[in-house]
């Protein structure tokens, strides 16, 4: 039966929301890691770089010998990387080729909000749109995916998402590893059908999951940049690994195995002002860590296990050369300001949690479902924040346009992996993390939302509106 995500509906009630594959899987660490392609503009004019990207349906081969339907740009999973400079105008036009409509977002971006890639701001099947990305901002590790109301997470799930990165004057002058050392790694999960066909727990009569879903929806497979636990092949130097948790409601706490350390450069928004390092790192839905590990700690001949502590195995690495010898990090990276609470003009509560709504059980944001025509909040240009989001589960909580600094969780200092500019925060159950936010850029109706994507196709959403 095709449901109207044009999923087979898997009648397959679950009691974890782990969705198990109807077929045989490859060994881990038998296929080797791709890079996904870079975006090339068509054009280039003055200060702005011209792209164009269709949506559309693609077989690749994901599982090794086998065909899966994806849902691509480009007709790839994930789609190209695009890289951006700050100070360079990106124009993308994206075609949509799907037999759905679509909305594409871009994570992190700073944009006017018609190109935002608001959920009802859609581009129906065989039309197209220009989304314009000013690129004011810093360097960072964005992604790109869609934002159909009711049906992001079956439209991501099928392949809808992609990398950016952003770079800037000052992150070129640092010593960091660079090209072929600096790797982009897009963590999902996903789960497969006899035939190689996703699977997916659609209901037939319209947008959400079946029963045991509504905390999202997790599969069997660790996908990086579209491949099953691959394997990459490293030198014994400095990699920079840019994660990206671009998982559906899968969190992480990545390691290495048997053992090394995640030196954190960025968050999700740019740069730290200073590396940090971590013996494992958590990592939710939407948000990345730009991180630097050392291979040269490792004899050649060693293999090196990203795992997550929450579940299994990730990807591995294979120290098989000699590399260059790379300069140490430098002891500062970026510079920027960090907010004080003084600064904030207003404190606003967002609470994240299950209400019952007419007779259903809903994801809701301060008891309200998402409703495209109404906001909670009126922030106002140029001005800071504090927002306090408070959760009955874990949630983690997404502001579109405004990035922030967090600054309190249950009222203590943050954690180590709180530091830095954010767009994602997680919140886990009965925590209240409160975060400093800094409405900038431009006016108009920007959203806030739970970026566990199935809580978000629940209601999980809210319409802010800087004036
Ligand atoms: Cu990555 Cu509104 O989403
Ligand atoms: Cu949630």
């Amino acid at each position: 039966v095709l449901g109207t995500t044009g999923f087979v509906v898997v009648n397959r009630p679950s009691a974890d929301g782990l969705l198990r594959s109807a077929r045989p899987l490859p060994e881990p660490f038998t296929v080797p890691l791709p890079i996904p392609a870079a975006a090339r503009p068509v054009r280039v004019e003055g200060d702005t770089d011209f792209y164009a990207l269709t949506q559309r349906v693609a077989d690749v081969e994901i599982l090794p010998g086998v065909r899966t339907q994806v849902w691509g740009y480009d007709g790839s999973f994930p789609g190209p990387t695009f890289h951006l400079r700050q100070g360079r105008r990106a124009v993308v036009e994206v075609r949509n080729s799907l037999p759905v409509p679509t909305s594409m977002h871009l994570h992190g971006g700073v944009m006017p909000p018609d190109s935002d890639g608001y959920p009802t701001d859609l581009v129906k099947p065989s039309g197209a749109k220009q989304y314009t990305y000013p690129m004011r901002q810093r360097a960072a590790t964005l992604w790109y995916h869609d934002h159909r109301m009711d049906y992001t997470a079956p439209q991501v799930w099928r392949g809808l998402a992609g990398m950016c990165l952003v770079s800037d004057a000052e992150e070129e002058n640092l010593p960091l590893p660079k090209e072929q050392y600096d790797v982009p790694l897009l963590l999902c999960d996903r789960a497969f059908d006899e035939d190689g066909s996703f699977l997916y727990p659609s209901l037939e009569s319209g947008p959400g999951v079946q029963p045991g879903y509504d905390n999202g929806v997790l599969g069997d497979v660790i996908l990086v940049n579209g491949a099953p636990w691959p394997v990459m092949d490293v030198d014994a130097t400095r990699y920079r690994l840019r994660l990206v948790n671009g998982s559906n409601a899968r969190r992480y706490e990545l390691a290495l195995e048997p053992g090394g350390q995640l030196t954190q450069i960025g968050s999700d928004v740019g740069l730290l002002d200073r590396p940090r390092t971590h013996e494992s790192l958590i990592i939710t839905p939407g948000e990345r860590f730009d991180v630097v590990v050392d291979f040269s700690q490792y004899p050649v001949g060693s293999e090196i296990t990203l795992t997550n502590r929450l579940d299994g195995p990730v990807m591995r690495f294979r120290v098989v050369r000699r590399g260059p010898s790379s300069d140490p990090l430098p002891e500062r990276l970026a510079s920027w300001e960090k907010l004080m609470p003084e600064s904030a003009v207003e404190t606003r509560t967002f609470d994240f949690r299950a209400t019952p709504h007419h007779g259903m059980r809903m994801w809701t944001i301060n008891g309200e479902p998402f409703n495209p025509d109404t906001s909670l909040a009126s922030p106002r240009l140029g001005t800071v924040e504090r927002w306090r989001l408070s959760s009955d589960f874990h949630h983690p909580v997404h502001l579109h346009l405004a990035h922030f600094q967090v600054l309190a969780r249950n009222g203590r200092a943050p954690e180590e992996r709180d530091a830095g500019w954010k767009d994602t925060v997680d919140v886990r159950p009965y925590e209240v993390v409160e975060v400093l936010a800094r409405f900038e850029g431009y006016r108009g109706r920007y959203m806030m939302h739970c970026h566990n994507l199935e809580h978000e196709d629940m209601a999980m959403m809210a319409n802010f509106d800087i004036s």
